[in-house]
């Protein structure tokens, strides 16, 4: 058991703080935003991410989790980890100004042998400044690098079923610090140089974009030659050296994490005058997405007048109330500025996509968002829109184009009942486009039979 603080209680630095005292170690999660703080401290989360309230009421109960504003605590631990959020600057670098107060916070009360934890995504280098300020060779402080591979909906899954646990650090001594905290997981622990494990985090995130984006590209190849993406992305994943994951097709990726670091990576890259045209590409790629999806729309409301459009999710991807970086929010803004009413729904992003965007017209429910729309744009695959009533749909709409953001939606139906069905990459005579055609057979295992699924 290791005495641990946490610096930071958002996303990153809650689920941190919770899973590791899940792990058994006594954790204090240092947070200075006041009503925050007051939230946590009364038992209420502010964020929601499944599986998160479980591990902070029990370990809050057990003794083994307590939140705190105040960094004397830092005294009494082991280890602390600083998870505060590095958003974009102005020019796409990644703003390290939380991270530099939570460190100058935090000095005062370091006791020799500390080690600094960086969870935050930093630019390379930034974790080898924090070991040479002064402050921090004076009181014997071991930094080290700990990035973090968290997806938002399924974080605390990741963080107790991690592919890899990567430690940067400039001795073996605070690398196996830092590892026995993760002893009790199944998991390889990966141990490298501070920059190397900075790099990496990057690289991964970029990596998983830039799949993306190629697919992206490759769908619009798709709906010109008429072959079916979903096809495809179905044959190129079962490659065991490509596999499957983030080939899926659509208006591309947002959220907090791709575009921040894809931009900082490339800005930070450029900065040291690497040349980084794929990075720019992928990048170019997903803005791409969202003009041409809008521009669907318009030439479907060619000589309406008064147009209104449906948008069905505008959280970032589905399980989320995260409306950081949408794909259906961008586009809902340009419709806006062409004189296009936005209706939109979303089961859970309702109240952040109102802030961020006041002039769409939320609504509570899809199909009110849906009656007497002249077009629908299905920007974030939740469930319940697979299952929608679509023949009360069509009754209910007064135009009849569905943009489909995701190919999840099923082009034969929707095409029978009398949509114009739109999609990336699926195109009008090939395929059915809901992904049941595939024909695969399999050889059984002992007998030499084919299975077809
Ligand atoms: C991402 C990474 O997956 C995590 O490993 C990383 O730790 C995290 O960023 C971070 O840096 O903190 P997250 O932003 O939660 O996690 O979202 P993802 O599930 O990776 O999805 C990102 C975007 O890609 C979403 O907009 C999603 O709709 C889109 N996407 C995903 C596609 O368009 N196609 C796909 O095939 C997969």
């Amino acid at each position: 058991m290791e005495r641990v603080c946490v610096i930071g209680a958002g996303y990153v630095g809650l689920v941190t703080a919770a899973c590791l005292s899940e792990l058994g170690h006594l954790v204090t999660c240092i947070e200075v935003d006041e009503g925050r703080l007051l939230a946590l401290q009364a038992g209420r989360l502010p964020i929601h991410e499944p599986g998160l309230a479980e591990l902070v009421c029990g370990n809050t109960q057990r003794g083994r989790l307590l939140f705190s504003g105040n960094f004397a605590g830092i005294a009494d631990a082991d280890v602390v980890f600083v998870a505060v959020p590095t958003p974009s600057g102005e020019d796409g670098d990644a703003d390290v100004s939380f991270v530099r107060r939570a460190v100058e916070s935090l000095i005062q009360y370091a006791t020799p042998g500390l080690v600094l934890v960086v969870k935050s995504t930093v630019p390379v280098g930034t974790a080898d400044e924090i070991a040479q300020l002064a402050p921090v060779l004076k009181a014997g402080i071991e930094v080290v690098s700990n990035p973090e591979f968290l997806r938002q909906g399924t974080a605390v899954y990741d963080f107790l079923h991690p592919d890899r646990v990567v430690i940067g650090a400039a001795s073996a001594e605070a690398m196996e610090r830092v590892a026995r905290i993760y002893d009790s997981l199944d998991a390889p622990i990966v141990g490298v140089d501070r920059r190397s494990a900075e790099l990496a985090k990057y690289a991964a995130n970029a990596l998983l974009a830039t799949r993306i984006s190629f697919m992206n590209e490759i769908s619009h190849i798709a709906s010109t030659v008429e072959a079916n993406i979903d096809d495809v992305a179905l044959i190129v994943g079962m490659d065991r050296r490509i596999g499957s994951a983030f080939l899926r097709a659509g208006l591309g990726w947002g959220g907090s994490c791709f575009p921040k670091d894809v931009l900082a990576l490339t800005s930070a890259a450029e900065g040291y005058g690497c040349h980084t045209p794929i990075l720019r590409a992928v990048y170019e790629v997903n803005q791409l997405q969202r003009e041409r999806a809008a521009e669907l729309l318009i030439e479907a409301l060619h000589g309406v007048a008064d147009p209104t459009v449906a948008i069905l999710g505008v959280a970032f991807k589905p399980n989320t109330d995260d409306v950081r970086g949408s794909p259906g929010l961008t586009i809902a803004e340009r419709l806006i500025k062409r004189g296009v009413t936005v209706r939109a729904h979303d089961p859970y992003a309702l109240s952040n996509a109102a802030l961020l965007v006041p002039d769409i017209d939320c609504q509570s429910d899809p199909y009110s968002a849906l009656e007497g729309a002249d077009a629908l744009l299905l920007a974030t695959e939740w469930e319940e829109y697979e299952a929608l009533d679509w023949t009360l749909v069509r009754e209910t709409m007064r135009g009849r184009t569905v943009v489909d953001g995701r190919n999840v939606l099923n082009r034969a139906h929707l095409t029978e009942l009398g949509f114009h069905y739109r999609s990336f990459g699926r195109p009008e005579y090939n395929g059915n486009g809901n992904g049941t055609h595939h024909r695969i057979r399999r050889p059984a295992h002992n007998n030499g039979e084919v299975g077809v699924e």
